[in-house]
């Protein structure tokens, strides 16, 4: 099927590229040129694992570009993969969504267009973009023909860091739409997936458990639900265990156990349940404030959700009372922080919990230094003015340091020679944020070994 995908960022190039992979004929679209003049050179702006790899082997059938005129009127099916990044409110900025969604309406020349947002989008705005592609259907002059379409929705569920193996052996997909016409569509482009009869790439097996992927057709409104219920219910899973944690603390108890011992109830399940400086990134913040401003508008109040979110911005601060509670005092202390990245596999920085602890710390005079293996160049473009001293290994953040914070649980940092490194440190302190250290070991290491529980 001839596809194109309106924003080419962390969703929107996987989205193409794996699509390109099962024999589909992609064209990338993004308002960003610079990107596109880099994609069309074959570099990939973003860190992804393996995306390098799958992008070169589908590359014939992939085309990038910045021109609507271009990508859309061959179109089968457009996704839209704009970001959605939050407003003060909490609300979503949907300005590039009802840009993207104008764009296409201008240059749809078929009869038959599935417009699919993959945006994480409020609920409701599958009918909001079906009016914007209306009315810039009806405001133009060179119309000919039926120009005939209908919207879905698509929410998207990889993750950053196994962005590649997610699409290509989800748990699931889910596709809403009232029109069933769209449903088939997207049921036959996602065939080879949903029926696993691509060849795997010989870097990215097909797991043995993988079988036939479910696939949930479902109307408008509760595919754009999904996939807010879906991050609300994983951000509190999150929270749960680090309130908990406040409790382990007091009583005691090991929370990496209390853990493992609930997660192993098949009910429960293991995932999302170490305590540590809590979720960051683009997703759990930004969908757990809309949820709470779209229930908002139906004066509806989601306790829960809003909880969620309280204890997780209380992990940032227990990192600052961790360090004051051992070091007594901040001002003119030197901290390092292990990892930037929101978490390991990935260069993104949004909403990375190493920013607001970076932050805090300055605030209280701390002089900061920091080390991550992937995203120290984006950090440095964003964040270069914040006062943060990089480094360029773990060796050299740790030096001097009163204490050294593992911020991101990136495998680089399980191993270092530890014992070499607490030789190097004003005071050999180590907040695990993480709980992903061997304790034993590092404290055999000559290291004073504290956790965020
Ligand atoms: N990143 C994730 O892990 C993830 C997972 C699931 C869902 N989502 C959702 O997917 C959406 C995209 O997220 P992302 O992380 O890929 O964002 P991103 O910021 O990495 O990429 C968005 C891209 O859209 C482009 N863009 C913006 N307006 C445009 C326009 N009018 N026309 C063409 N291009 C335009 C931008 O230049 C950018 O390259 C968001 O709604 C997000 O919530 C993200």
């Amino acid at each position: 099927m001839r596809v194109a995908i309106i924003g080419t960022g962390y969703v929107g190039l996987t989205t193409g590229v794996c699509l390109a992979f099962m024999g589909h004929t992609v064209s990338c679209l993004d308002s960003d040129e610079a990107k596109i003049k880099a994609l069309r050179e074959g570099k990939i702006p973003i860190y992804e694992p393996f995306l390098e790899e799958v992008f070169h082997e589908a590359l014939p059938q992939l085309n990038f570009t910045s021109s609507y005129s271009e990508a859309i009127p061959e179109a089968e099916v457009v996704f839209i993969a704009v970001g959605t990044p939050p407003t003060p409110s909490g609300a979503p900025n949907l300005e590039y969504l009802s840009q993207a969604a104008k764009s296409i309406g201008q240059h749809i020349t078929r009869d038959f267009v599935v417009v699919v947002n993959k945006s994480t989008v409020p609920i409701g705005s599958g009918n909001w973009v079906d009016s914007l592609l209306r009315e810039a259907i009806a405001g133009r002059t060179d119309k000919s023909g039926t120009l005939g379409f209908a919207v879905a929705s698509n929410p998207e569920f990889l993750r950053e860091g196994s962005a590649l193996h997610d699409s290509l052996y989800p748990d699931r997909i889910v596709i809403g739409a009232d029109e069933p016409r769209a449903l088939e569509v997207l049921y036959s482009l996602y065939r080879p997936i949903v029926d696993q009869t691509f060849t795997p790439p010989n870097y990215l097996p097909r797991p043995e458990t993988v079988g036939a992927v479910p696939l949930l057709s479902t109307d408008l409104a509760s595919a754009e639900l999904i996939k807010y219920a879906a991050n609300a219910f994983l951000a509190l899973k999150i929270s749960f265990i680090n309130e908990i944690g406040l409790v382990a603390e007091r009583v005691g108890a090991n929370i990496g156990e209390v853990g493992r011992g609930i997660g192993l109830d098949s009910r429960i399940g293991p995932r999302f349940l170490s305590a540590g400086i809590g979720w960051g990134g683009s997703c759990f913040g930004k969908d757990t404030a809309a949820l709470i401003a779209t229930a908002g508008e139906y004066g509806l109040h989601l306790p829960i959700v809003e909880a969620a979110k309280k204890i997780n911005s209380r992990q940032r601060d227990r990192v600052v009372e961790k360090l004051l509670n051992e070091l007594k005092i901040l001002k003119g202390r030197t901290v390092g922080l292990l990892g930037l990245a929101f978490k390991p596999n990935t260069d993104d920085l949004r909403e990375a919990p190493a920013i607001e602890i970076a932050q805090k710390l300055i605030d209280r005079g701390v002089r900061v230094k920091a080390h991550d293996p992937i995203a120290m160049e984006k950090f440095e473009q964003s964040y270069g003015k914040m006062g943060v001293v990089l480094c360029q290994s773990a060796e050299q953040v740790v030096e001097d340091c009163d204490a050294v914070v593992l911020v991101t649980e990136w495998n680089d940092y399980r191993d270092l020679d530890w014992e070499a490194l607490a030789k190097k440190m004003r005071s050999a302190l180590i907040l695990d944020g993480r709980h992903t250290l061997d304790k034993d070991k590092l404290m055999r290491a000559g290291m004073r070994y504290v956790s965020i529980s």
